[in-house]
């Protein structure tokens, strides 16, 4: 199986939560790919067969800088004849969505348009995706958005606790998708 976590992060925090992505899957699977968004980037998404894509969550949506790139990318693909009127599921191609937030006003609310939009991008490709994963992220210059808010202090996160977190839900990823191969195969 072959593995890719693409992210963004401006301030560090989805790229702890990145790296922990990548230093579970590491040995797990065949071959993982780490790649942090830069404008030099040129990722075929239908290399993959497990992508984890995430960004931090900037105004309910992901960077504008990675909405740029995948909105690019599926007019490639659409060029190209791969984006299929009704999206049929591409056999072995899996996808989890994944941010970090701090939720100040409205909770883990304020996260989910955000990997709903990175969700439909991997389902206009074909990808089952598997989860959305909402982490609290520190706000890195803010003092009341990190006390006052809806999630209570999140001064610190994501902590040690959040990234244990992250690293069960790959272990979890990774052995139902043994599971789901292995059958595959059979
Ligand atoms: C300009 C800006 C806008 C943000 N907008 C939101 C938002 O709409 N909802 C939210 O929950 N958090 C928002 N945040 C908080 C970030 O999503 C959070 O701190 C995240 O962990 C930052 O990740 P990073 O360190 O990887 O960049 C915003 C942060 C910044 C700097």
């Amino acid at each position: 199986m072959k593995s890719v976590i693409l992210y963004d992060s401006i301030g560090g925090n989805t790229e702890k939560v990145a790296q922990r992505i990548y230093d579970t899957l590491k040995g797990a699977t065949h071959e993982v790919h780490f790649i942090k968004f830069t404008s030099k980037i040129d990722v075929d998404f239908f290399e993959y067969d497990l992508i984890f894509l995430g960004s931090p969550v900037i105004n309910w949506l992901p960077t504008k800088r990675m909405m740029d790139y995948v909105k690019k990318k599926l007019q490639f693909y659409n060029d190209q004849g791969k984006i299929i009127p009704s999206s049929p599921l591409l056999s072995g191609k899996y996808g989890i969505c994944f941010c970090t937030y701090a939720g100040t006003h409205i909770g883990e609310n304020e996260a989910l348009p955000m990997t709903m939009w990175l969700r439909s991008f991997l389902e206009h490709l074909g990808y089952s995706v598997l989860d959305q994963w909402h982490m609290v992220g520190q706000f890195h210059n803010e003092t009341d958005m990190n006390t006052q808010g809806r999630l209570g202090n999140i001064l610190g996160r994501p902590n040690d606790k959040d990234l244990l977190d992250v690293e069960n839900r790959v272990k979890g990823v990774v052995g139902a998708l043994a599971g789901l191969m292995a059958g595959e195969n059979s």
